[in-house]
């Protein structure tokens, strides 16, 4: 039986003819560009306008409360997400007086995203934020400027005056020409531009330098745990990890993302360290919800059909943060893995309500609850049956993850 979600999205826009693979079947969407990784990356000197984005990418004083830039959220030291255990991060015009809804994601090996769009198999896959609702790297990156949540400016204009004062203003008019400050609008474009052509030069966002990676190219053994660990990723029929994070190099030799960039709801639980969340009434219905055009322009029955999705992100980097889904419910990787397997077998883990009843799936509204993925390993299983993961082989699991981590460097 597939999810309610894809048999809407199979009949409605692509048609009957050809079978409908899961969570894009490993393989990932046929539009994905081809990383690379043979070689080690090399850090190469950045265009003028990616140099102009790294300046601004750590600029606080682009912040309504000076003490915020897309670094607070996005840390090299944390493989670009958040450098603390948070659920969600601070923000506003202090910096700190509100809260964001949604945990900060890490945001390497974007480059390798697609434009939001259904695969051949009807799969909703790419675009940026978890619910898709940025169409390029240059416009996710004019959100935060001005979500009152978090960078908290006025108005374009406001960050505009903000970098007409900066140190590097000059610098900003070298490469965009003399008066460009005069046309806020324009001036903010470009500073989109140039925080998505750091995001995408630098070889930061994109090292390919993880023990895995070594191990892939032949120069990293990887421990008999970590390789039990990769073996029960891999396996269907065990943790089927690599179903929607694809762990293998592909066909043309490109290096795996651990994210096939579709979506999934997973139906977490909810998290109540998010204030909005002790109105019953709230609910984060991820993609059916995105203001991208592509969604936003679906008839309403197909659209509905993709509440409670979120996109699948990389499992690069991901020993280096501590708050983990859409939601930021969970703090460490051992728990992760052990909801995946046990969410179906021991739901009073997870979904206990205040009465001591099992409300399964409770961060989204009843009528969305069938979304759920119930179809695919680790998922397809009932209450009382045995987890598709032991304990040990958990640890295994979370130990191969370990090896994701970049920067690696044989011992
Ligand atoms: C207060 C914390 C915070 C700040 C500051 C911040 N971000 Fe984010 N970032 C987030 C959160 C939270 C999300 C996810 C939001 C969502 O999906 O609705 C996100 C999402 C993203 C994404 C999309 C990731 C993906 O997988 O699609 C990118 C890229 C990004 N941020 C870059 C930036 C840039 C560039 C800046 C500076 C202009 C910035 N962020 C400032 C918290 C922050
Ligand atoms: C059917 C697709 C699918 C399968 C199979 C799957 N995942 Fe995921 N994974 C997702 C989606 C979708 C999310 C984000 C869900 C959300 O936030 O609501 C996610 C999120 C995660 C996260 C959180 C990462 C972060 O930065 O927040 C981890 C860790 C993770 N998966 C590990 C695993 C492991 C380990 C397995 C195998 C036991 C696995 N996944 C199997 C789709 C999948």
């Amino acid at each position: 039986m597939r999810a309610l979600w894809q048999k809407f999205l199979w009949s409605a826009v692509v048609g009957g003819s050809a079978l409908l693979s899961g969570c894009g079947g490993g393989g990932g969407g046929s539009a994905e560009p081809v990383a690379p990784g043979q070689a080690v990356a090399q850090a190469q000197a950045l265009s003028d306008v990616a140099s102009l984005g790294k300046l601004i990418f750590h600029d606080a004083s682009l912040s309504a409360s000076g003490q915020q830039s897309c670094a607070s959220c996005h840390d090299e030291a944390h493989g670009h997400a958040a450098p603390n255990n948070l659920s969600v991060q601070l923000g506003g015009q202090t910096g700190s007086n509100q809260h964001g809804t949604r945990s900060a994601p890490a945001i390497r090996y974007l480059r390798y995203n697609t434009d939001f769009h259904f695969d051949s198999g009807g799969t909703p896959t790419g675009g940026f934020f978890w619910d898709g609702r940025a169409t390029s790297l240059a416009d996710q990156a004019k959100g935060p400027f001005v979500n009152p949540r978090e960078m908290a400016n006025a108005s374009p204009a406001d960050v505009v005056a903000k970098l007409a004062q900066a140190s590097y203003a000059a610098q900003f008019e070298r490469v965009f020409g003399a008066g460009i400050f005069s046309d806020s609008a324009a001036a903010f474009e470009r500073v989109a531009q140039a925080l998505q052509a750091y995001q995408k030069e630098d070889v930061e966002f994109a090292p390919f330098s993880s023990k895995y990676d070594a191990f892939l190219r032949g120069k990293a053994q990887l421990s008999e745990q970590e390789l039990r660990g990769l073996a029960w990723f891999n396996s269907p029929s065990k943790g089927n990890c690599a179903a929607c994070h694809p762990s293998a190099k592909g066909a043309d030799g490109s290096f795996p993302l651990f994210t096939d960039f579709s979506y999934d709801s997973l139906g977490v639980p909810r998290n109540m360290a998010i204030s909005e969340n002790l109105d019953p009434s709230y609910f984060d219905l991820g993609l059916c919800n995105s203001s991208n055009p592509a969604v936003a322009a679906l008839p309403e029955a197909q659209r509905v059909a993709l509440c409670g999705l979120f996109k699948v992100p990389s499992l690069r980097n991901v020993a280096t943060r501590a708050a983990y889904f859409h939601n930021g419910v969970f703090h460490d990787l051992t728990t992760v893995v052990t909801f995946y397997v046990q969410r179906d077998t021991q739901p009073e883990k997870w979904y206990l309500n205040g009465s001591g009843q099992v409300d399964r799936y409770n961060d989204l509204p009843p009528a969305y609850r069938s979304h759920a993925n119930t179809t695919e390993a680790p998922y397809n299983r009932q209450p009382g049956d045995a987890p598709a993961l032991t304990d040990a082989e958990i640890q295994d699991v979370v130990a191969f993850l370990g090896t994701l981590t970049d920067g690696w460097t044989a011992p």
